[in-house]
């Protein structure tokens, strides 16, 4: 495998420390995320020598909550600038820079925060696609600033409140900003990233989903052997389809793909999950109808935390079982490996050094399986972000349509089935659910929504059909906005999309009377209503 280049990110903490490695992946370059633990001063040298093996061929420090000076503020270990890697210090990482190699960093009297003007002061280095005088939109958020630069640097940009605001020691190729470069208020932050990685740290643009593909059928191809088996778990979503189908092109028949029916997938979703793996991928494939199991132990339970627990556990154990007959069935040759979709944001939590986020919703098909079934994992997409697995998947030659599924929670409509779970309640919403979808596809706007489902309310309200008084249950319809799922703002859908579902719902399905739409944006409300 050739040795591809890489950025080391090292975060301090900043909210924006995922951005900036999408930031560095949309300019193709690859690049990781460490928690700056790795190489602080008590990391000592096994703290560089993780560094060196890595082998980055540039440093970015992320911004952070805390001020240089403040009790248990994360430090770094003075030698990462001796090693002759360039370094770009963002917010607090410029701060820590300045302080670590001698400046001095002061509280600033104006706390910057929002948008700002920065002036290019030298047009060279990280600036080296501007010129000299020309202002810049930024975005800042800080509350201390450099108040002297260490020796060797220069000051290449100022701002009203910060006169510090870009510093750089060309020499070095260390260079600071204080503001964030990865933030889309700052307009022309990816010409800086640019210059960054290609005009300083001379790196090529070579990261690419083909690249990423070859690599990793190749990766997995090393990890499994010539005569392991693996196995997969088919969710029906975009992330375990696109690791099956990689893991696929590595294994052939050695892969074979479990995808359970819980009876909580929608519409026609069983089938056409089928259908793909069968027919457009040639691949072994077990389905298994395990509807009965889930229904019954989901019978009379409301509450969405018990509701997740309860299909994460039916489902290890019908995943368990199908595991174990193919473990008989190779019995000189046990499967020994489990395919998972896991993606680069999954890892980061896991990794961060504030330690995962707090858990608003346990979701169950993270992390859940391992432990128990005694299998190795191969998670051929841990370093991708989202999109990254769409670009991979269309490089597999995945059609478009499964490609651009919007997101589909593990716990399938229980979650979105409010109240108790049932048979005919399900099927109430997938009727209701099927009309959205065809009517958001069939309006051109399913792509551009992040997702767009309907909510089945456990509340009855009077309505009138006919001559006949109803009293039945409520739809809501949700539609949003987002890039990853974190935020989301509820989409302004036409009125005469809406006017049309409403009619087609209310007319169609028997057992919904009333359909209301959700304007609510995440946070303080989150996506799925459970
Ligand atoms: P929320 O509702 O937390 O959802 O705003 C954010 C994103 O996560 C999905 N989601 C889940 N996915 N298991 C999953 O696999 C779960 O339990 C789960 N809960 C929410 C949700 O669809 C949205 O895309």
């Amino acid at each position: 495998m050739s040795a591809r280049q890489l950025v080391l990110i090292l975060d301090y903490g900043s909210q924006y420390t995922q951005l900036i490695a999408r930031r560095v992946r949309e300019q193709r370059v690859y690049c990781e995320i460490h928690p700056c633990t790795d190489v602080s001063p008590e990391k000592g040298d096994a703290g560089l020598a993780m560094v060196k093996a890595l082998a980055p061929s540039a440093i970015v420090l992320s911004g952070g909550p805390s001020s240089v000076y403040g009790e248990g503020a994360p430090q770094v270990d003075p030698r990462l600038f001796e090693l002759g890697i360039p370094i770009l210090g963002i917010c607090y990482g410029v701060q820590l820079t300045a302080h670590t190699l001698g400046g001095k960093v002061e509280r600033a009297e104006a706390r910057e925060y929002g948008p700002q003007q920065l002036m290019v002061d030298r047009a060279e280095g990280i600036f080296h696609r501007f010129t000299a005088g020309e202002a810049l939109d930024v975005w800042m958020s800080h509350g201390d600033r450099i108040a002297e630069i260490p020796a060797g640097f220069t000051n290449i940009g100022t701002s009203e409140n910060t006169p510090f605001c870009a510093i750089a020691d060309e020499k070095r190729r260390i260079y600071g900003i204080q503001f964030h470069p990865e933030v889309a208020h700052t307009p022309r932050g990816a010409e800086i990233l640019a210059a960054f990685l290609f005009d300083v740290a001379h790196m090529t643009p070579s990261w690419t989903p083909g690249s990423f593909v070859e690599e990793a059928i190749a990766k997995v191809s090393e990890t499994v052997g010539t005569k392991g088996h693996a196995i997969c778990g088919l969710s029906g979503g975009v992330d375990s389809s696109v690791a099956a189908v990689l893991c696929h092109r590595a294994l052939g028949d050695r892969l074979t793909c479990i995808f359970v029916d819980n009876g909580l997938l929608r519409n026609g979703e069983f089938e056409q999950v089928q259908a793909m793996f069968r027919e457009n991928f040639h691949a072994k494939l077990i389905a298994v109808d395990a509807r009965k199991l889930f229904l019954d132990a989901l019978a009379g339970v409301t509450d969405p935390e018990k509701k997740r627990k309860i299909i994460g556990h039916v489902f290890i154990d019908v995943f368990d079982a199908e595991a174990k007959k193919l473990t008989a069935a190779h019995a000189a040759n046990e499967p020994g490996y489990l395919v998972q979709g896991t993606l680069y944001p999954d890892v980061i939590e896991s990794v961060s050094f504030k330690g995962p986020s707090a858990v608003i919703k346990s979701h169950h098909n993270v992390g859940g399986l391992p432990e128990k079934m005694k299998l190795k994992l191969v998670e051929p997409l841990r370093e991708l972000f989202k999109d990254e697995v769409r670009a991979a998947g269309e490089a597999l030659g995945m059609p478009r349509s499964f490609i651009w599924r919007q997101p589909f929670p593990g716990p399938g409509l229980a979650i979105r089935c409010l109240g108790e779970v049932n048979e005919a309640r399900l099927a109430v919403l997938r009727k209701a659910d099927a009309i959205l979808d065809a009517e958001v596809r069939s309006a051109g706007l399913y792509e551009s929504l992040w997702q767009s489902f309907c909510v089945l309310l456990p509340v009855r309200s009077v309505g009138v059909m006919g001559d006949e008084r109803t009293y039945d249950e409520t739809a809501c319809i949700r539609a949003v906005h987002s890039t990853d799922g974190m935020t989301a703002d509820w989409a302004k859908l036409p009125y005469d999309l809406l006017a049309r579902v409403s009619a087609r719902i209310i007319n169609e399905v028997k057992g919904i009377n009333r359909v209301v739409y959700d304007i609510s944006s995440k946070p303080p409300a989150t996506i799925e209503w459970e």
